[in-house]
């Protein structure tokens, strides 16, 4: 299973993929945390210290690994079939809270017919994940829409798409929902996060009821949450109010049910 969050910078994306991450080894599962921002920091989400974060070498951009995988003895030409396995075990790295976290770095052109090596090897890597280790993959996306060519999201089978009210916000909620519909992702919905009232939930459902997108959940702002990014404080389970609502929010997408909110009336469909 392969979940990607997406959405306008700052809307909460890293929190929610890092904290759907950890969710996932609580219920047992076997989880790889992408981190597919140019500018990552998902490893601090998931506990690391920034120098251990420093330490990371992203895929895309770990030259020597790229030819040795994909390098012939003609300059120019590529391999197009290499083990991946290997990858895994030598550059995943564990982390305080669980999942094991992988780097992606920066890609040029994921577009579909784009076989530059490292997007080769990035292809390869999140295939083998997916079929081959039935792991599930949470891929913490760039922000914006650039990155999603139709080549991307081959793997993608949930595309969350982070919002707050925000219009800005929506609108490139909106676009990225279209573009990952495209893409043949069959599962897309909204997350409306930093939600501090009605006020700001019922704009993100109008919208969602305008332009026919499903809503997936609402998470409240929650002060700890905010507190958390700004001095790297713990966020306490017992009495954070964000953390229930993304637990709800990875059972479903774990039990694979049907946790799409009827975007015209505003029910949700599900036992949330
Ligand atoms: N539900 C929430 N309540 C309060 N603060 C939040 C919430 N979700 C995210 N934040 C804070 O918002 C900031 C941006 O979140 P981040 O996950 O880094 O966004 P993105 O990855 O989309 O750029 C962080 O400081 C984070 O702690
Ligand atoms: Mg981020």
């Amino acid at each position: 299973m392969m979940i990607a969050v997406s959405g306008k910078g700052g809307v909460g994306k890293t929190f929610i993929a890092g904290t759907l991450a950890t969710l996932f080894v609580r219920s047992g599962h076997r989880v790889i945390a992408l981190d597919a921002d140019p500018s990552p920091n998902l490893a601090q989400t998931l506990g690391l210290s920034f120098d251990e974060a420093a330490r990371i070498v992203p895929i895309a951009e770990n030259e020597q690994l790229i030819r040795l995988k994909t390098g012939t003895e003609f300059s120019g030409v590529f391999r197009l079939t290499f083990t991946v396995d290997d990858i895994i075990d030598n550059y995943s790295v564990p982390t305080p809270a669980g999942p094991h976290l992988m780097v992606m770095g920066t890609v040029r052109s994921m577009g579909a017919g784009c076989t530059c090596p490292a997007n080769s090897v990035v292809k390869a890597l999140l295939r083998y994940l997916v079929v081959e280790r039935d792991e599930v993959v949470i891929l913490d996306m760039e922000a914006g829409i650039e990155h999603l060519g139709r080549g991307t999201a081959e793997h993608v089978d949930t595309m969350i798409v982070v919002t707050d009210a925000n219009r800005k916000s929506l609108e490139i909620a909106r676009t990225i929902c279209r573009l990952a519909a495209e893409s043949n992702i069959h599962r897309i919905g909204l997350v409306g996060n930093r939600i501090t009232g009605s006020q700001q939930e019922n704009a993100i459902r109008l919208f969602a009821g305008k332009n026919q997108l499903n809503i997936f959940t609402m998470i409240p702002y929650d002060q700890q949450v905010a507190d958390a990014g700004i001095t790297g404080s713990e966020v306490d389970e017992k009495t954070s109010s964000a953390l229930p609502a993304i637990g709800r929010l990875a059972d479903v997408l774990a039990n694979n049910d049907d946790i799409v909110t009827n975007a015209r009336t505003g029910k949700e469909t599900t036992k949330f």
